[in-house]
C-alpha cells in the first residue's frame, strides 16, 4: 500500500520559481499544493505538473489577503489536517524608482506588506499544521539583495551591486531574514526547522532573461531545505549548500 505523501505548500507558485520547487517537491513525491492569487494561472501551473505525473493541486491563496490567508490555511486542515513543508516564495517586485532619497511610502510599505508582513501572516496561519507534522520545515525566500553583509560591502567592490539601492526590496528581505532568525529561536524546541533561502540571480519574470542561474537551479537551495532531515540546520541563510552573509 502506498504511504501517505509528505504535504508541501508553495506560495506564488503559478510561475518561476514558485512553479520549480513545486515541481521538483513533487519529484521528491511530496504532494504540492499551489498557492496563486489568480484560478486560471493557478490551476493551469497544477494541470502542467498533474501532466509530468506530479501530485499537485492548485489552492487559492492572495498571501496579502487575510481572508484567502484563513481559508487556504482552514482547506488544509479539512483535506489533510497537516502540513509538512511552507515554503514563502510569493514576492512583490516592480521596476519603480527604490533609491532610499527618493522612494515613494507607499511604495515602500506595499513592500514591507507583501514580502515581509503578509508572509509573517502565512506562516503564523500554516503554524498549527505545521506542529502536526513529524518534521515541519519553513522556508523563507529571500536574496542576497536583503543582506546587509552583501549590500554593505559590495559598495565598493561589485560594480553591479554597488549601484543597486533598492530600498522596499532590500529592506522587505532584511525583515523577512530576522523572521527567520526570531522565529527558529521560538521553535527551537520542536521539531520544526525555519531557514532562509537565496536562489541567487534566477531566470523568472523577476530576474529577467539574462540572469547567470536558471530556473532549475535557483529552486535547488528551497527544495534542499524543505527536505532537510532531523540533523540539518535551523535559523540559517544559505544559498544551495552554503551559508549566505547576513
Ligand atoms: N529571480 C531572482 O533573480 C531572485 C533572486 C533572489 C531571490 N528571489 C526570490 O525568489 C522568490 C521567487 O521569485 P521569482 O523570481 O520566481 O518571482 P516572479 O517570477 O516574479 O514570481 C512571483 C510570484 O509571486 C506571486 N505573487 C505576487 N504577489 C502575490 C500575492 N499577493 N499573493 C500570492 N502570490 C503572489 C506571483 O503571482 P502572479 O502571477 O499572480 O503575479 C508569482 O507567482 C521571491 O521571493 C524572490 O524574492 C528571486
Amino acid at each position: 500500500m502506498e504511504s501517505s505523501p509528505k504535504i508541501a505548500l508553495i506560495t506564488g507558485a503559478n510561475r518561476g520559481l514558485g512553479l520549480e520547487i513545486a515541481r521538483q517537491l513533487g519529484q521528491r513525491h511530496y504532494l504540492v499544493l499551489l498557492g496563486a492569487r489568480h484560478e486560471a494561472a493557478g490551476r493551469a501551473a497544477a494541470a502542467l505538473l498533474v501532466s509530468e505525473g506530479l501530485r499537485a493541486h492548485y489552492l487559492p491563496l492572495d498571501i496579502t489577503l487575510p481572508d484567502s490567508v484563513a481559508q487556504a490555511a482552514a482547506t488544509v486542515e479539512r483535506d489533510y489536517g497537516r502540513l509538512d513543508v511552507l515554503v514563502n516564495n510569493a514576492v512583490y517586485f516592480t521596476r519603480e524608482n527604490q533609491n532610499p532619497s527618493q522612494i515613494a511610502p507607499d511604495l515602500l510599505h506595499h513592500y514591507l506588506n507583501t514580502n515581509f508582513v503578509a508572509q509573517v501572516a502565512v506562516t503564523q496561519a500554516c503554524l498549527p499544521l505545521l506542529h502536526r507534522s513529524a518534521a515541519g520545515r519553513i522556508v523563507n525566500m529571500s536574496s542576497s539583495i536583503g543582506s546587509f553583509a552583501t549590500m554593505g560591502e559590495t559598495l565598493h567592490t561589485t560594480p553591479r551591486l554597488a549601484a543597486a539601492t533598492p530600498l522596499g526590496y532590500s529592506a522587505s528581505k532584511a525583515a523577512l531574514n530576522m523572521f527567520t532568525t526570531l522565529l527558529a529561536k521560538e521553535l527551537r524546541l520542536t521539531s520544526i526547522k525555519v531557514n532562509s533561502a537565496d536562489p541567487g540571480r534566477t531566470q523568472t519574470d523577476m530576474g529577467g532573461p539574462d540572469a547567470p542561474n536558471t530556473v532549475e537551479y535557483g529552486a535547488k537551495v528551497a527544495v534542499w531545505l524543505a527536505c532537510l532531515d532531523e540533523d540539518g540546520p535551523t535559523g540559517g541563510f544559505f544559498a544551495y549548500q552554503k551559508a549566505n552573509n547576513w
